[in-house]
């Protein structure tokens, strides 16, 4: 980029150089999405103050010719300058010049990769954390098609309120019931997953900058939504017996969060279960420092064995827990439908937030999930699940012990999705991920689960999609993917060893 300034001039310095850029996006030389130099290197090669360039650039971007964003400097915007230059400019839009902070801040695919991974056929997936496929309650489904052509079902294909369906949020409220906590109806927002909660639940306490406190490691996407959000996360570790709460006493001295996000049964991915001595110590800390707890409980009605721990919700007698559920784990994962249960107030708060992008739940899940609830056949369906996930976990762990990995460690969780794995520190995971890939076996690394790129040699597996023969397959396959790469990286190293000992001995 060529520009020229002459201090003779009566035009200012920063107008001439504002001048000269304009015509270049003008006529072409400058195309859409090209940056402009820095202004401080820009300031140098004329020989000027940096804050000349500061204002040509700030005109420039008061014209709608470029913008700045931190982090990628200024950019060329596109335009058009009239009919003859239209083939010039007829390139697609640079979109990602249009992006807000928000989009920059979410871009990330490992959802999305996950959820293909589990359709494809010639993969184990171990990734997904999604129900069998042979669990399905398709008897849930017996009937439907008559019943939504009937004059009186066909609401269940209107529009609904944005709250939920009236009937649907009753059922709920029992199913609440069920699980130890008195909700009234009015207290429950019908969810399109109970992931919209927690973004809803983002949208509705987070601005950018505020602190929200997670466990670590935590649900991906919680991370992914809080990151998108502008807030600044901090992670509180967990062991066994749950979320270090004595760690969090000092931390909440430190920084003062808006919420504490906690997934505390069957968590998400370790697969352990806070005791109720914690979570009582939990309650306490949140109502002395004024902070409230987002509960989010997709898996605590799948236990296959040991004594069931009450709910946060349910152990909070002041009103600082709003819960989150969802029945993308006990029913069909693609019937989208979770819950928020919260006091009235902020479900007419939520409301407003979820309405900005979902007028409401969709109709049709809402209604197939109603009439199963009514027809009382989720108990038995969770007895049979249960039993089935039980067998698939306790497969799992027999082939892992089979002619095991030395290096590896595993828990065994008393319920959910997910088996946790640790493999030395300095595994290289992005080659253990190729390798098992290259054996036809997904699963996802702990990097996702975990801020600032930790987490590396963690391995979540899930236990509920595979079948039975594919578990035994996959662990037989991952083993030896993980085998593999010890050995690789034992190579390396006594090859470094190797190196280092020769120079040693030049010196
Ligand atoms: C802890 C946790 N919360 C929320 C969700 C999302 O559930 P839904 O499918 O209802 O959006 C998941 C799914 O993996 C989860 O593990």
């Amino acid at each position: 980029m060529q520009i020229k300034v002459d201090r003779d001039l009566k035009v200012p310095v920063y107008l001439q150089i504002r001048n000269q850029i304009a015509s270049m996006i003008l006529d072409g030389t400058l195309r859409a999405g090209q940056p402009l130099p820095p202004e401080r290197t820009l300031a140098q090669s004329l020989g000027i103050n940096r804050s000349t360039v500061v204002n040509a650039y700030s005109e420039l971007k008061a014209d709608g010719l470029v913008d700045s964003r931190v982090g990628k400097g200024t950019v060329v915007l596109s335009h058009l300058t009239g009919e003859q230059d239209k083939e010039k400019y007829s390139d697609p839009p640079a979109w990602s010049q249009f992006l807000s902070h928000t989009a920059e801040r979410s871009n990330e695919s490992l959802l999305r990769d996950i959820l293909e991974l589990a359709n494809r056929r010639d993969i184990i997936s171990f990734a997904a954390g999604i129900s069998g496929m042979e669990t399905d309650p398709v008897e849930a489904l017996r009937g439907i098609e008559e019943e939504i052509v009937s004059p009186a079902c066909r609401f269940a294909l209107n529009h609904t309120p944005a709250e939920g369906m009236p009937c649907l949020r009753e059922s709920i409220s029992e199913l609440m019931c069920a699980r130890g906590v008195e909700a009234g109806p009015e207290e429950i927002l019908v969810l399109s997953g109970s992931q919209q909660g927690i973004d809803i639940a983002a949208r509705a306490f987070l601005d950018p900058g505020d602190v929200v406190f997670v466990e670590e490691p935590t649900f991906f996407s919680a991370l992914q939504i809080f990151r998108a959000a502008g807030a600044r996360i901090i992670g509180i570790p967990v062991d066994a017996r749950g979320m270090r709460v004595d760690l969090l006493e000092q931390a909440l001295t430190r920084y003062r969060p808006k919420f504490i996000f906690t997934v505390p049964t069957f968590q998400n991915p370790s697969g352990t279960t806070m005791d109720l001595e914690r979570r009582k110590r939990l309650l306490e800390l949140a109502y002395r420092r004024n902070t409230f707890i987002l509960e989010d409980d997709p898996y605590s009605d799948l236990r296959f064995e040991g004594s069931r721990v009450p709910l946060l919700k349910e152990l909070d007698k002041n009103g600082y827990v709003i819960y989150l559920s969802s029945f993308s784990k006990l029913l069909f994962p693609g019937v989208r439908i979770g819950w928020i249960n919260a006091p009235k107030p902020m479900v007419v708060q939520f409301t407003k937030v979820k309405q900005m992008t979902d007028l409401h739940a969709d109709s049709l899940s809402q209604w197939i999930i109603h009439r199963y609830l009514r027809s009382g056949g989720l108990d038995a369906h969770l007895s049979r699940i249960i039993a089935e996930y039980r067998i698939k976990r306790d497969i799992m762990i027999d082939e892992l012990i089979t002619d095991p990995v030395r290096e590896m460690e595993w828990n065994k969780p008393q319920g959910g999705f997910y088996l946790w794995c640790r493999l030395p520190d300095d595994i290289p995971y992005a080659t253990l991920m190729v390798k098992a890939a290259e054996r036809g076996v997904a699963y996802v690394s702990g990097t996702a689960f975990f801020q600032g790129g930790k987490g590396g040699n963690y391995m979540r597996l899930n236990f509920t999609y595979p079948s039975r023969e594919e578990i035994r397959e996959g662990i037989r396959r991952l083993k030896a993917a993980i085998r593999e790469t010890l050995q690789a990286g034992e190579r390396n190293r006594t090859q470094r060893e190797r190196k280092f000992g020769e120079f040693e001995v030049l010196r």
